[in-house]
This record gives structure tokens, sequence and C-alpha cells, in this order.
């Protein structure tokens, strides 16, 4: 069922402290507003997931991990496997942020194998594509978003893809306050939920939820959330501040 969703990626910021202030405001920040028919998602830093999970049962929104193993279980030291993210009743977990491609390697093989770990124990993927600056520049983004989809995701069941979240995220825009336009992302959803009608059918294509992320923020948000093919955000910089993550939220 196509959702809109807002999501907070907090990256590998804040200690605990800070990262409870955070969650409990952003409870509070919930408690005063009433959002319907909208999703929220924090992604905490792995060892904030239980606070998060403990204090987002008695509020409104949903929690996720930034990140898994695509092993299933064994020796690889460091590594967070899809199964205990399901033991800690985490329900979704971003896969294939740039940051992951760009700094730990991370390829479409790899982001397929996560997204299959995933699904073995249910947990819904928020799977993230988009394209460099060059990329854009030289007209190549179409490909390349293109080769993420197919290669991250194609494996996938039916039934399978209509559960998946596609964030698309131009590297350009994170962390640079330059945002996309509206119709930027209007382009690109567009294009994306094209693909995946080519190969799953329209219906199929028409129940995903994509996100756009990049310099989403309060100022910015309601016009790229009113675009039609645009359902929700991946909020970076943003999320780090209650008042402004949940006001994000109310922006459709
Ligand atoms: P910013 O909102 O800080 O640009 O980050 C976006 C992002 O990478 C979310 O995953």
């Amino acid at each position: 069922m196509r959702r809109r969703i807002v999501a907070g990626n907090w990256k590998m910021n804040l200690v605990f402290s800070e990262a409870d202030d955070l969650v409990n405001g952003i409870a509070q920040a919930l408690i005063e507003c009433d959002l319907d028919d909208v999703e929220v998602v924090i992604c905490p830093p792995f060892p904030y997931l239980e606070l998060t999970s403990d204090i987002g049962e008695e509020s409104d929104f949903s929690v996720g991990a930034q990140n898994v193993s695509k092993f299933d279980n064994g020796a690889y030291t460091g590594e967070i496997s899809a199964k205990m993210l399901e033991d800690m009743n985490i329900y979704y977990c971003i896969v294939g942020h740039s940051e992951r491609r760009k700094y730990f390697n991370e390829t479409n093989e790899d982001i397929a194998e996560k997204v299959k770990r995933l699904f073995e124990v249910d947990i819904t993927p928020i799977v993230c594509v988009g394209e460099s600056l060059e990329q854009r520049e030289s007209g190549n983004h179409f490909g390349i978003i293109k080769k993420q989809v197919v290669e991250g995701l194609f494996h996938l069941s039916n039934e399978q893809m209509e559960n998946v979240i596609i964030a698309y995220e131009p590297i350009w825009a994170i962390g640079t306050g330059r945002t996309a336009t509206s119709q930027q992302a209007q382009e690109i959803h567009s294009f994306i939920r094209g693909l995946v009608a080519e190969k799953y059918g329209k219906q199929t294509a028409d129940n995903i939820s994509i996100l756009y992320g990049g310099s989403c923020n309060t100022q910015n948000a309601k016009e790229l959330f009113a675009m039609p093919d645009v359902d929700g955000g991946l909020i970076g910089g943003a999320s780090l501040k209650a008042d402004d993550f949940v006001k994000i939220a109310t922006s459709f």
C-alpha cells in the first residue's frame, strides 16, 4: 500500500544523552500534532535502537536501522544481522545510502543481498538510489538510477516489491543545502515508478512509496511532498531537531 512516510536518518550523530533528548522531543512534538495518515520513522545509530524502540512503543513512530549485514550470521566481526534487528522489533532498515556506497564500497550486488536478508525477517528496506553531480551534468543520471534500481531490487517477488520503500537521494543535494527542485524530484520519482511498472506492473508501481532525500527541510518539504510521485522524505540534518523533523512530517 502506498503510504506517506517521513523518515529521519540520524547518521553517525549524537551521544546517548542527546539521542535520549531528541527521541523524547520527537515523541512530545508528535503528541501535539495530529498526524493521521503519515508514518514517522526514526533511524538512529545502532546503540540507540533499543532506547528509540522503547519510546516508540508508547509513541506514534516506528524505528529503523541505518544498515544491516549482507551475511546471515557467524564470524563477521562488527556486523549486525537482520535477525538481530528483527529480534529488537525494528521494522525498517535503510540500505544502500550513498555514504555507504562511497565510504564502504557497497555495490548494487551487496545491496541486493541486504534487501534479501531483510525480507527473510520481514523488515521493510528503505533502499537509497541517486546520482552524483558529475553523473547528472553528463546526462547519465537516468542510466545510473536505472542500474541501481534493477540490480538492487529486481530480484524481488511482486509481493516483496510492493513492500519496498525507495528513497531518491541525489548525492549533490545531501548535506549541501542545495535541494533538488520539486520538478527534478518529480521527474526522477516518476522515472523510478515507471521502471517498477515495466517489470512488476502498474498496480505494484502505484503501491510503492518513493521518498525524496537531500537537504529537505521545513522550508521546502511542502512543495516537494506536493508532487504526485513524492510520497515523503528521508531527512538527514533536519531530523536532528525534534520540532523541525515533526514539522516536516506535517508538510503534506
Ligand atoms: P540531509 O537532509 O542532511 O541532506 O541528508 C539527507 C540524507 O542523506 C538522508 O538519508
